[in-house]
């Protein structure tokens, strides 16, 4: 069946958000509702027996642990006749026996506040996690709301620091934009690169340009190419990656049996790795057994746990989950966000370094993609995203990412916000720009060197300033695949490329990939959360563990990491915006002395002490001499003098309209802060019961002041005024507080406290 011919795919989803049955008048709201970005999304009720249930599945056994002679002989309801082949794995390989008694004696319940509790150490959670059974640890986290399960983040990380990775790609597979992009992640604060393929092949120039181009941007940043697995291992021993993270397992023996895998197999692919000195975790994540069908009514959570427990008795340092691929298919369900925080959790728990998700796709809404952020993002977890586009979307060939390069300014923006470590830096453009050209000639010299097909200087220049790889000239793709199928199967390794950069004057760059490939001898960073930091030196849990035990203990955002988060280019220098302005030529204000009580019908216009001297334009960008001719005119047309005066004293809008009225002649006046704030007032008021306000000065037009003037002249002969004309822009608020408050400072600081209300004669020359 063609479900798109058939209209099928419509009918389904037009159940997304079902309209019932229709007995009323329909609303235009939720017409509106409809179609938000939320509601294209799909939803379902809870199916136990299909998988469809996050966590607490009617399904998921009861916690047991039965241990005789040294070895379980029965785990979570299941004796030792009845283990399947990841039971048994975890029960030969990742519980520790010595203590398991006693930890599967606690409460779950206690489990779970010790997780919370700040005064119970990372390390004792970690000893009590260690024995515990799938059930039993789902059990526990299940006890938690994702408030206790961010503290308990924030203490169960293992690394000290967090750090994010990042997804460098491109439709074109073009090595020069791939080196380039490579290079501005580095720049960027990203530890981990990663790149996947569109053409297998392509594998082993991806996995070279990223490395070349890591390195240009920051030396240490690890990079690795998601392709597959042997082909993967492949490259690592040449070299050109190093680390891996695509060990896929599974919470159900069908699931794996699909992939025509056990948990052994996946454990001999980690010890490969291990012993060529590459770091490598695992991926799992919600929803993959229920997606593969092979769910068994067990709940997301619980299959995730059977994983996580696998990871360790495979003896990984780490794991990429929090669905990761699957997503959303656990936030179509209820608690589904929760519950895939929850196995993060669980991971770190479990001393596990976790790459935390929010790689793939979770939303179409930008709120629901923020706010379950915010669960990996405020805490810190190793890496909170498995993969963060350094590129716009559509060169993600992880079939699109979550957050892009579009994103990059939210992303720095929210750290600056909130004091928080995202792993990422802010940037010049220029700075950028220069590391990016580096990388791609860094790439280009390689290439030249090694008797690759060439890099073009054009392509060199395009991959600089390119948005995507649709800005990029077309590479002869069926040359690329030949040499790069060439360069797998001869001997060449990361050392001739060593060699190539060093040749071609790239002697820094040269340095750092040999480094890296020293790295890989020396082994250090196959310790758990390990990354470089700048200077090729190992952070770990081992050597900077997370030490959080509450305020004023762990991970804070301080000192040169705190000027760095915050400086963001965007960020003015707020001095710069307040100096004072020159005279401008279309106003003369003649001071004429104390101003006195008028005797004769009028409107008075008081003015604010910087009108028309320091301060000479509205918030609107209006010139003081139009605005005030303007109110002038509006005065006049309604066949009332208007007289000028400078209030001194103050600058608050009440207390200058208020002055201006009680020397009016008719005790009307009307009030006008430099910035371009109006109102009408009237003697012997209250300060703040004006007439007429016009508060958002950004709003106002010339005709609004003109209708003001004249109104304030109706008020003084006892006729109606008339509805000021006003644009609505909610937005000016935002756009303009900061400039209404330098502003005003302004305008406080030509205040003359004991100075009297000063006469002015007005000239528009
Ligand atoms: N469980 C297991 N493996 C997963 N991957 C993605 N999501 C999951 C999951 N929930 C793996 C894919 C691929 C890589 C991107 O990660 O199999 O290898
Ligand atoms: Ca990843």
């Amino acid at each position: 069946m063609v479900l798109r011919d058939a209209s099928g795919l419509d009918a389904l989803l037009s159940h997304r958000y079902p309209e019932g049955t229709v007995t009323h008048a329909r609303s235009k709201r939720f017409q509106k509702l409809r179609e938000r970005d939320i509601n294209k999304e799909v939803f379902i009720r809870e199916w136990p027996e299909l998988g469809l249930k996050v966590m607490d599945s009617p399904g998921d056994p009861d916690p047991s642990l039965t241990i005789k002679d040294g070895r379980i002989v029965e785990m979570d309801g299941r004796v030792e006749s009845e283990f399947d082949a990841i039971d048994r794995f975890i029960a030969l390989h990742a519980i520790k026996l010595d203590g398991a008694s006693e930890a599967m004696q606690l409460d779950s319940l206690a489990i779970a506040r010790m997780l919370v509790d700040i005064n119970v150490s990372q390390r004792e959670v970690m000893d009590v996690f260690a024995s515990l059974t799938p059930a039993r640890i789902a059990q526990v986290v299940g006890h938690l709301n994702v408030v206790e399960m961010m503290m308990a983040m924030q203490k169960m990380r293992q690394r000290k620091q967090p750090a994010d990775q990042a997804h460098v790609t491109n439709w074109k597979e073009n090595p020069a934009l791939l080196a380039a992009d490579a290079a501005e992640a580095g720049l960027r604060g990203f530890a981990e690169e990663e790149t996947t393929v569109r053409v297998s092949r392509m594998a082993p120039f991806s996995a070279l340009a990223l490395l070349v181009g890591s390195q240009v941007g920051r030396p240490g940043v690890m990079t690795q190419i998601s392709c597959e697995e042997a082909l993967n291992l492949r490259l690592a021993m040449k070299g050109l990656a190093t680390y891996a993270e695509t060990l896929s397992v599974y919470g159900t023996i069908p699931s794996f049996l699909d992939g025509d895998d056990t948990p052994w197999s996946k454990g001999l692919l980690a010890s490969a790795y291990a012993s060529r000195g590459v770091k490598s975790r695992f991926t799992s994540g919600s929803g993959s057994e229920a997606l593969m069908g092979y769910g068994l009514g067990w709940s997301m959570l619980y299959l995730e746990v059977r994983c996580l427990l696998m990871v360790k008795g495979a003896g990984s340092q780490g794991v990429q989950n929090g669905s990761i691929s699957c997503i959303a298919l656990p936030e179509s369900l209820p608690d589904g966000v929760r519950g895939v925080f929850a196995e993060n959790l669980v991971a770190a728990a479990l001393g596990l370094e976790v790459a935390a998700g929010n790689d793939a796709m979770s939303s179409h809404s930008q709120m629901r993609k923020t706010a379950k952020l915010m669960l990996q993002m405020l805490p810190g977890t190793d890496f909170i995203t498995s993969g963060h586009s350094v590129m716009p979307r559509k060169d993600n060939l992880f079939g699109g990412g979550n957050f892009d390069a579009e994103d990059m300014d939210d992303w720095l923006v929210i750290q600056r916000d909130m004091q928080i470590d995202g792993g990422l830096r802010p940037v010049q453009e220029d700075t950028v720009q220069k590391i990016r050209e580096k990388g791609a000639r860094a790439i280009q010299a390689v290439f030249g060197e090694m008797g690759f097909p060439p890099i073009t200087d054009a392509e060199v220049e395009a991959a600089v300033c390119a948005f995507s790889s649709d800005d990029l000239p077309d590479r002869d793709s069926v040359a690329d695949l030949a040499a790069a199928d060439a360069f797998l199967d001869s001997d060449k390794t990361a050392l001739d490329v060593v060699a190539a950069l060093a040749r071609s004057g790239f002697k820094d760059v040269a340095e750092s990939v040999l480094e890296m490939q020293r790295q890989r001898v020396l082994g250090d960073y196959l310790h758990t959360s390990a990354i470089f930091d700048k200077d090729f030196k190992v952070q770990c849990a081992l050597n900077t563990p997370n030490d959080y035990q509450g305020p004023g203990s762990g991970y804070r955002v301080a000192g040169e990491t705190w000027q760095q988060i915050q400086n963001i280019p965007q960020a003015l220098d707020p001095q710069k915006l307040i100096e004072d302005e020159a005279p401008d030529g279309d106003l003369v204000l003649h001071r004429l002395g104390d101003a006195l009580e008028g005797q004769v019908p009028e409107v008075v216009v008081a003015v604010g002490p910087a009108f028309g001297t320091v301060i000479n334009r509205t918030l609107a960008d209006l010139s003081h001499a139009e605005v005030l001719s303007a109110i002038v005119e509006g005065i006049e047309a309604e066949g009332l003098p208007a007289r000028v005066v400078k209030v001194w004293h103050g600058a608050d809008l009440a207390d200058i309209g208020l002055s201006g009225a009680n020397l009016s002649g008719s005790g009307i006046a009307i009030g006008l802060q430099s910035k371009g704030t109006a109102l009408i007032h009237k003697k012997g008021l209250a300060p703040l019961n004006n007439l007429e306000l016009l508060s958002m000065a950004p709003n106002l037009s010339l005709e609004s002041y003109r209708t003001l003037g004249g109104n304030a002249a109706c008020y003084a002969t006892n006729r109606a005024p008339h509805p000021v004309p006003m644009s609505i822009d909610n937005m000016a608020r935002l756009r303009l507080i900061v400039h209404t408050t330098l502003l005003h400072h302004r305008e406080v600081r030509q205040i003359i406290a004991d100075k009297p209300v000063e006469e002015l004669e007005v000239m528009f020359p």
